[in-house]
């Protein structure tokens, strides 16, 4: 298959383009498209053969649930058995944005979407070329990370081309997605509802609207997993990477044993280049930092390093979901 990639404006998509990616995903087909997080790649989520052709592009196990894509709330409620009071008021607060609410599905969603399971995951993504195409299909997207399964998610076009190139049909390129890092997933079929990913909407933030939230590992670790991406290997580059407190002292000895190494830094720290080392340098901020960190890993596959060193980014509840990416990373 031939990909065909499409140049469209970020901000005011050209909706003849639209109408184009609309039309491939009516028939079946599958489209990459920007949101705010990352970019995903879409099928029409209730058409069953469709969802299956996302699992054959990206090599992901069937065991893995994807999120459903909905313009607004009221597109919402027609996949879910019952839309609680507390999702009704994150919806209200965070979408369109960076936050995929797992509810009780209805009918509507093939058991594929869900991996069989009685929930899905449901968000309105914030870009306007992800809002012009829901709106232009008038049905859902169901939308993974658009990425082989298990590597890193792409925030660019060339990404998305670099892992699924043949492989997909189109991909609609509005240049660098914002945010850098997918969505919260937040599990509302539990008491009291529990983080299965820290992302972009922040624990604090959805704490404010709903009150008290469950997070960190499962009390039960027989029980079924509650958000099968979560337990693997995932969002990792090619290296091997590590996270160090005082990370030129490593990177030295990777050095000094002949390793090619990558060195992921953020600005207080602003080491001098060491030379040799390839080094990559982030901001101060969480937001400049999530948004800029994928980009980053990317580059130093590209360079072909075979190490990854990372400078230990700050503490703190706006930089739980960098810290958790990292965490992922690192475990091989
Ligand atoms: O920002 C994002 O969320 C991006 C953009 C494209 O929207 N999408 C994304 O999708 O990151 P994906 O498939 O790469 O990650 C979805 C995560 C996985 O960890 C999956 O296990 C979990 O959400 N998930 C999906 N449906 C679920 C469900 N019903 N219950 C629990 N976890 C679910
Ligand atoms: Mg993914």
């Amino acid at each position: 298959m031939q990909t065909e990639r499409v140049a469209i404006d970020p901000l005011h998509p050209a909706p003849e383009i639209i109408a184009r990616a609309a039309a491939v995903l009516r028939g079946g087909g599958l489209v990459a498209f920007p949101t705010e997080t990352v970019y995903g790649l879409g099928a029409n989520a209730l058409d069953e053969r469709a969802v299956q052709s996302i699992f054959a592009a990206k090599g992901r196990p069937p065991t893995n649930p994807l999120i459903v894509h909905v313009p607004d709330l009221a597109a919402a409620v027609t996949l879910v058995s019952d839309m609680p009071a507390p999702a009704r008021a994150l919806a209200d607060r965070f979408w369109p944005g960076p936050l995929s609410l797992v509810l009780l599905k209805s009918a509507r969603v093939p058991d594929v979407v869900t991996a069989g399971g009685p929930t899905v995951a449901l968000r309105a993504p914030a870009h306007p070329v992800a809002l012009a195409l829901l709106q232009a299909c008038g049905f859902p997207l169901a939308a993974p990370s658009a990425n082989p399964s298990t590597h890193l998610s792409p925030t660019t076009a060339d990404h998305v081309l670099s892992g699924l190139d043949g492989k997909i049909d189109m991909v609609l390129d509005a240049g660098p997605a914002a945010g850098g890092l997918e969505s919260t997933v937040l599990d509302l079929t539990v008491s009291p509802p529990r983080l299965l990913r820290p992302g972009l909407a922040t624990r604090a933030q959805i704490e404010a609207v709903i009150g008290p939230i469950g997070h960190g590992p499962d009390q039960n670790p027989s029980a079924p997993l509650r958000s099968p991406g979560m337990h693997e290997r995932h969002y990792a580059p090619r290296a091997a990477l590590d996270c160090q407190a005082d990370s030129r002292p490593r990177v030295e000895q990777l050095m000094r044993q002949g390793v090619r190494v990558g060195w992921i830094v953020w600005s207080p720290t602003a080491p001098e280049a060491l030379a040799g080392a390839i080094i990559e340098r982030l901001p101060a901020d969480a937001a400049g930092y999530a948004a800029g960190l994928y980009a980053a890993l990317h580059r130093l596959d590209q360079a072909n390093v075979s190490h990854i060193v990372v400078d230990l980014p700050p503490a703190g509840d706006a930089w739980l979901a960098v810290h958790d990416r990292l965490r992922r990373a690192a475990h091989s």
